[in-house]
């Protein structure tokens, strides 16, 4: 029988689909499991897969690093293979990356349904390639899930064609059903040397592909009135070895540079740390997260999450380097009372997507 297919590309993806593929699991659904395959090194997707206990994907490709264009042609090409072999019901797509939008693309051309996990979301800024997919593939979705109010006014506004549904997101459902597992296994804060310090990550390519960003972030870590500890995405360590800075970094005594860790490491950093510097998307849910509640500082000039920053959590900082350190400095000694709710939902996101699909598709499974 034709089913509805799950479609993952990187990291964030894997991480914010699992619950999906649990909630399908404890209904008896049966799906296909689909890696295109952009994320390709272990540390940046197989881990995911073991970590979070998901099953092998029927369909596994490798695409490695090509430019954004031919990234997204690749992607096409390969999905419109699987897609023609396996006739889907329904694609399931999640999010805002090549993989994303070339999925949705292949789907919408053989007339396959998508329905867009995390529809709605919007930074206004046409630099990133983000905020192409993401309109592009809320426009081609049939089922649009809208993590907030905010997202579902935006699609509104935009008059997209397929329905809308308000799910909450699926990255608080992730930390809620990982974060005693992450405190009961990891092992990460032995290898910390640093008692209270501060977490980064930054892999955004209009911040670390522009050497003058690149090296703002780079000297504000070292300068920080606090430790920091920075998992480094392969983008931003490329990007470093070719200006000439990664030596440089690795021995600053400020800063502790690890390589991409797993899941359950990262929950338990980002719930140990005293604040988090970031310019991911995913990262600025996640510390709104009842079991994390933590600052966030968000290096760019725009954020798609203006849920966070109406809440109180995290603030816009921008990309210069004397604005991140003052930022640090005013948010170390404010230490403003967090609310004890996230305003991306209770944690059954999951289970409210698979409903309606299990609803609208009843005959598929
Ligand atoms: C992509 C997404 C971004 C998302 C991020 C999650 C797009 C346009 N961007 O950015 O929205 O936030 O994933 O992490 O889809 N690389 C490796 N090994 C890997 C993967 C990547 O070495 O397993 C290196 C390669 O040099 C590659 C570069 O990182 O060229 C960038 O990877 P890519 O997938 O193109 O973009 P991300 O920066 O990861
Ligand atoms: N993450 C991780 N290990 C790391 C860095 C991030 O497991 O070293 C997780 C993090 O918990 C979040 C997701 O990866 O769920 C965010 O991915 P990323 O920042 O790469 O992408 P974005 O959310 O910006 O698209």
């Amino acid at each position: 029988m034709n089913n509805v297919m799950v479609v993952v590309g990187t990291r964030p993806e894997i991480i914010k689909m699992a619950p999906i593929l649990r909630a399908f699991k404890k209904k008896k659904l049966s799906y296909t499991f689909v890696h295109c395959g952009q994320h390709y090194d272990y540390e940046m997707s197989q881990q995911f897969i073991e970590e979070l206990e998901l099953p092998s994907p029927d369909y596994g490709c490798k695409v490695k690093a090509y430019s954004q264009g031919a990234q997204t042609a690749k992607i096409l090409a390969n999905m419109e293979r699987i897609l023609r072999k396996e006739k889907p019901v329904l694609v399931l797509v999640e999010g805002d990356t090549n993989s994303v939008l070339a999925t949705a693309l292949a789907s919408v051309k053989l007339g396959i349904p998508v329905g867009h996990v995390e529809a709605g979301l919007r930074s206004f800024d046409l630099r990133m390639p983000e905020e192409h997919n993401r309109r592009l593939t809320d426009h081609i979705s049939t089922y649009l899930f809208a993590p907030t109010k905010n997202a579902e006014e935006n699609l509104k506004r935009e008059s997209v064609w397929g329905k809308i549904y308000v799910t909450g997101n699926t990255v608080i459902d992730a930390v809620i059903q990982h974060i005693s597992i992450a405190e009961r296994k990891s092992k990460i804060l032995e290898t910390i040397r640093f008692k209270k310090f501060a977490l980064a990550t930054a892999h955004r390519a209009e911040n670390v592909d522009d050497p003058k960003v690149l090296k703002n972030f780079i000297e504000a870590f070292m300068e920080a009135p606090i430790p920091v500890v920075y998992p480094m995405h392969p983008r931003t360590k490329k990007r470093l070895k070719q200006n000439g800075l990664y030596n440089e970094v690795k021995k600053s005594e400020n800063l502790q540079i690890l390589p991409p860790v797993g899941y359950l490491d990262f929950l338990v950093l980002m719930k140990n740390c005293e604040i988090i510097l970031t310019d991911s998307g995913g990262i600025q849910e996640e510390a709104t997260a009842p079991p994390i509640r933590k600052p966030v500082l968000v290096l760019r000039i725009s954020t798609e999450r203006p849920e966070a920053v109406a809440a109180g959590f995290a603030k816009v900082v921008g990309v210069n380097k004397e604005d991140i350190l003052k930022a640090i400095e005013r948010a170390l000694n404010s230490r403003e009372k967090l609310p004890e709710k996230s305003p991306y939902g209770d944690g059954n996101a999951a289970k409210r997507i698979v409903e309606i699909i299990e609803s609208e598709f009843a005959n598929a499974f």
